[in-house]
């Protein structure tokens, strides 16, 4: 059975759920038409993530939707980070990303990582924010300490997108582009401060983003606890989401590599208490990897699974011969003829796929 997250607030006290609430592996807590008769027992309810039953017939909540004009809006912010509504620009799409985490933060995650659109570093900063909100919202930040968090991930590059995006296709920069590379955060900085943006945190975050625990990074080469806790969320968020992408030049990593990689030849870079928290919160199989099972068709994780290190509940896609599915399938990889053979990457032959259904949605 396909699930999405229950909302549930305090306008349900005295009615009756209008569904069955089921937990992330999909076991029945409490069945439609329970009532829900105080706010304790509310509080009990919204203690842990519960889920109800997918509806694809309904349009209400497709995240997909949201993300699609967060892509278009991000793209052509990006192509002229000189204007002067730079900052309310990002404002107003940090508003959109953090609706869409509280809605349901596995599907935003999952769906940024596939559907098709938006240019290559714009999905790699909608990536960090989402990675530096699930790192701060398990740190206990506040909304707003949250909101700088992604303001800073989303506007950390502004000053070199297209660099980027060429880089993200060939990984060889020229000297000069080395030193534009170098520039980055401090010209990011100049940007936001033109646009009206005063937020220190926010600011310092972006100058900070390529600073280095040991001291080795830049632009100012600080160390430890000189460097801000949200550039150090974002450095951390920033490079696990490169390693798990894919770029032109190698298929996307496993979370595993990845994290084999923060916790190795990173170490001395890294606050390795934060990649820790990440692990934590995502563990190997975040939502959105693509796996092969044995009966040949291909699934997506599409919910952070109970046991963080262990994969259990997929959502098939493809059948065994590479067409769509008329409806997505979940599958138990712990039982027979579903167990994940590889991971998959996205191919250019496949059937167009809806990725909102496999989240639940129409
Ligand atoms: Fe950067």
């Amino acid at each position: 059975m396909l699930l999405r997250p229950a909302v549930l607030d305090e306008s349900i006290i005295g009615q009756a759920l209008p569904w069955d609430l089921y937990t992330a592996s999909g076991v029945l807590t409490s069945p439609a038409g329970q009532r829900v008769g105080d706010l304790a027992q509310l509080q009990k309810l919204m203690a842990r993530s519960l889920f109800r039953p997918a509806d694809l017939q309904s349009h209400e909540g497709n995240p997909a939707r949201s993300l699609r004009d967060l892509f278009d809006t991000l793209d052509t912010l990006y192509a002229t980070p000189e204007q002067a509504d730079l900052g309310a620009g990002i404002r107003h799409s940090v508003g959109t990303l953090m609706a869409l985490h509280r809605a349901d933060a596995d599907a935003a995650l999952g769906l940024t990582r596939l559907l098709p659109g938006p240019a290559g570093a714009t999905r790699h900063c909608l990536l960090s924010a989402q990675f530096s909100l699930g790192i701060g919202t398990y740190l206990g930040m506040d909304p707003p300490t949250l909101e700088t968090l992604a303001s800073a991930a989303l506007s950390m590059n502004i000053s070199a997108m297209k660099l980027h995006n060429e880089l993200i296709d060939r990984n060889q920069p020229s000297r000069e582009e080395k030193e534009a590379i170098q520039d980055h955060p401090g010209q990011a900085v100049n940007l936001l401060y033109a646009s009206g943006i005063t937020d220190g945190a926010w600011l310092d975050a972006v100058f900070q983003h390529h600073e280095n625990m040991d001291g080795s990074g830049y632009p100012t080469g600080l160390r430890g606890n000189e460097i801000s806790m949200p550039a150090r969320i974002l450095r951390v968020a920033d490079l696990y989401a490169a390693k798990i992408s894919g770029r032109y030049y190698r298929p996307p990593r496993s979370s595993l590599f990845a994290m084999q990689y923060l916790f190795g030849h990173e170490r001395r870079k890294i606050d390795s208490q934060l990649a820790t928290l990440l692990l934590r919160r995502y563990g190997f199989f975040p939502p959105g990897t693509l796996v092969f099972l044995s009966n040949h068709e291909t699934a997506v994780v599409t919910r952070i699974q109970e046991r963080k290190n262990a994969l259990r509940h997929v959502v098939s896609f493809l059948d065994s011969r590479g067409r769509a599915l008329e409806r997505p399938a979940e599958r138990d990889t712990q039982k027979s003829g579903f167990s994940v053979t590889r991971l998959a990457e996205i191919q250019r032959d496949w059937p167009e796929i809806r990725w909102e259904n496999v989240w639940g949605y129409a």
